[in-house]
């Protein structure tokens, strides 16, 4: 749960998003779409340069990697394949009274006294008459109504009519009690309990919140059923703890938890039928792994290498939540790395390397296994966050434990970052929440899409091909029957009977041996929004700065590292009533614009236009004056002040040298 600093915190960065164009609300004016954003101007231009920045890491600055941009709706049979139509979905439940859904795991454990009901009946005719007791008369007088009522009805079920006159007579101390006949009750509360709900529900109270309040909840539950004053019967309390079942919001009983399923669907053609049904991709991946064989083909790449893909992905969260964080509409930054299987590495090099100790392995080598590329790109990971500016102190490397892992994955890590809003340990440090998964997931995926489009994803290995017959017997066989075990240990857990999978490893290590295999795979895969979010809260910050009259006032300012900077400079003329001085200006942001982007800014005093820039986070300002313009002699003719955003600092520096001055640290 956010405390209120961060609670705080949070709602100064989610309004300066609004306050400068970062980040809107979708359909604002129609009152929103929960879980859909817009960006902005300055939004738009930051999303840009983290895309660009990750795609020029990706491809740009290697030969093995190549880029990809597919579909958003692709076959349906591909989600089939990708286990997406039958398990991509999270638990659910709804609360009873509001209607309101949560995710199952995100409620968070409550402790206290929970009131029981067996059910209710309609008031309104007999309460009049009720009321006339005292109120533990009418509690008992209640009660009675209710067990003689129940009596009668299973009674008269089974035949057992003494049972049910018996039931019908009153006890002796009612006729003590100041109220209305019971006979007259009687009737009244078997008509009404034609209008009763049997229908259990419970309320959890914390400790200390008078009963009342559970009643009022309860009530309210069956009114929404039908009853106009409804009488509750059976009240029962219970202490618990830690349970999940009440809505943390109210009280209220929730459903039991049940699978929702996160894609969204929509219709190809113009008939909207279950055969037409397709849906908008929850992650940009499978299409990598279907166009697999078109890519290898074009690319002239052989294993190992990568294909990359930015783009849209779409899940119908059921909580979104976090501002961006967990939205139905996002941009994923997803690579697939293709690697060899490890017993093809050790048939070739005659060992497989594995990692050394924690760290970056250094440049990749032809014996790595799949360990050292998993710790690999993980490094490479943490070194790209690093170089647009999220310090490693703001990061968590947060390995899967065995219970988190997909049944087909070998190893996870998550790269967290400490939002503002992340939960805290027991030391009180933020844990973080996830920005990118490096997922080490074997041959599962190629291998499940093999199977359901009948086409081979197997790749040919001249070089297993050529190491295999030097093999000696012993590590042959050793090798042949390790691949065995992999491949039918995938095929069993994947639903094919035992004889099959039997029957099909074999083929497969024996086609192991000719040099043929289904790659494994490495993918880092990262949320473009989740980042941009990282990147602002990371960014916001509050110092102490001299206003116009040189009095100290609260700055904000987005420390953006240049090189993802929306804006990355701008140019202001120091006046905008002389002609002259906006001339210059204007020569200087055209010099500056084939470069960089570029914000001309002419109007207010220049202590206010660096205040704006500051909070769209422009690292440098620049303005022209009457030095620049020669008025105080030619030594600063054609020289600017460029004012550094983070440290305030300014200097004197030639126009010619702004643009390789600038580049330095943009690029
Ligand atoms: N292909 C693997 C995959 O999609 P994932 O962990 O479900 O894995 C990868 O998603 C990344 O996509 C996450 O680390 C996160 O950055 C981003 N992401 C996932 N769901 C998101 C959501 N609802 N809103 C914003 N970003 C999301």
């Amino acid at each position: 749960m956010a405390d209120a600093k961060t609670a705080e915190l949070m709602e100064k960065i989610v309004s300066l998003c609004k306050r400068r164009g970062f980040i809107f609300q979708s359909s604002e004016i129609y009152g929103g779409l929960n879980g859909f954003w817009d960006y902005g101007p300055l939004g738009a231009e930051l999303k840009r340069n983290i895309k660009e920045a990750w795609w020029r890491s990706m491809t740009q600055f290697r030969d093995d990697i190549v880029g990809l941009e597919a579909s958003i709706i692709m076959h349906p049979k591909i989600w089939e394949a990708s286990g997406h139509t039958s398990t991509f979905s999270d638990l659910m439940v709804d609360c009873l009274l509001t209607k309101k859904r949560f995710r199952a795991d995100q409620i968070e454990p409550q402790s206290g006294l929970v009131y029981r009901f067996d059910g209710a009946y309609d008031g309104t005719e007999i309460n009049p008459l009720l009321n006339q007791y005292a109120p533990e008369e009418r509690k008992n007088v209640e009660n009675w109504l209710h067990s003689a009522a129940v009596h009668v009805w299973r009674d008269i079920k089974t035949g057992d009519s003494d049972a049910a006159r018996k039931a019908l007579v009153p006890p002796e101390e009612f006729k003590q009690f100041n109220g209305p006949p019971i006979d007259q009750l009687l009737v009244l509360f078997m008509k009404a309990c034609d209008k009763e709900s049997h229908e259990p529900y419970s309320v959890l109270l914390p400790a200390g919140k008078p009963p009342e309040s559970a009643r009022k909840v309860a009530a309210q539950f069956y009114r929404e059923r039908g009853l106009q004053s409804p009488n509750l019967l059976g009240e029962k309390t219970e202490k618990i703890e830690n349970s999940t079942r009440y809505n943390p919001e109210n009280g209220s009983l929730l459903t039991e938890p049940r699978p929702f399923n996160l894609m969204l669907k929509t219709y190809v053609g113009p008939v909207e039928s279950e055969d037409n049904k397709s849906y908008l991709r929850p992650e940009t991946a499978q299409a990598i792994f279907v166009q697999f064989k078109n890519v290898l083909e074009v690319s002239r790449q052989k294993v190992p290498f990568g294909i990359c893909q930015i783009g849209k992905a779409f899940r119908n969260e059921i909580n979104p939540r976090n501002f961006t964080f967990r939205s139905r509409e996002f941009e994923q930054m997803e690579l697939e790395f293709f690697i060899r299987p490890d017993e093809a590495i050790e048939a070739i090099y005659g060992s497989v390397a594995t990692p050394s100790g924690p760290g970056h392995p250094g440049e990749s080598q032809p014996n790595w296994g799949w360990q050292m590329w998993h710790q690999y790109w993980v490094e490479e990971r943490f070194r790209f966050y690093e170089s647009i500016g999220l310090p490693r102190t703001s990061l968590v490397e947060y390995w899967q434990k065995s219970d988190e892992l997909a049944h087909y994955a070998r190893a996870t890590v998550d790269i967290l970052y400490k939002f503002p809003f992340s939960k805290r340990d027991e030391k009180g440090e933020l844990m973080g929440e996830e920005l990118e998964g490096v997922a080490a997931r074997s041959d599962f995926d190629l291998s499940q899409h093999q199977r359901y489009s009948g086409k081979s994803m197997t790749v040919f290995d001249e070089e297993l091909k050529a190491a295999w017959p030097k093999l000696d017997d012993s590590k042959r066989s050793a090798l042949s029957q390790r691949y065995f075990e992999s491949r039918q240990r995938y095929l069993i857990k994947t639903g094919e009977t035992e004889e099959k999978a039997e029957k099909q490893a074999k083929e497969e290590s024996d086609a192991l041996s000719k040099g043929y295999y289904v790659p494994h795979v490495i993918e880092p895969s990262a949320g473009v929004d989740r980042l941009a979010l990282a990147l602002i809260c990371n960014a916001y910050g509050e110092d102490q700065a001299p206003d116009e009259k040189g009095k100290m006032e609260t700055r904000v300012v987005m420390k953006f590292h240049p090189r993802i900077a929306p804006l990355k400079v701008a140019v202001f003329p120091l006046l905008k009533n002389k002609p002259e001085l906006v001339k210059k200006a204007k020569e200087v942001r055209d010099l500056l614009r084939p470069h960089m982007s570029v914000f001309y800014d002419e109007a207010g005093a220049i202590g206010r236009r660096y205040r704006r820039q500051d909070e769209a986070g422009t690292p440098y300002g620049v303005t022209i004056d009457f030095e620049t313009l020669g008025e105080k002699g030619p030594e600063l003719q054609e020289t600017v002040t460029l004012r550094e955003r983070d440290s305030m600092k300014q200097e004197r520096i030639k126009i010619a040298e702004l643009p390789p001055r600038l580049l330095q640290t943009i690029r």
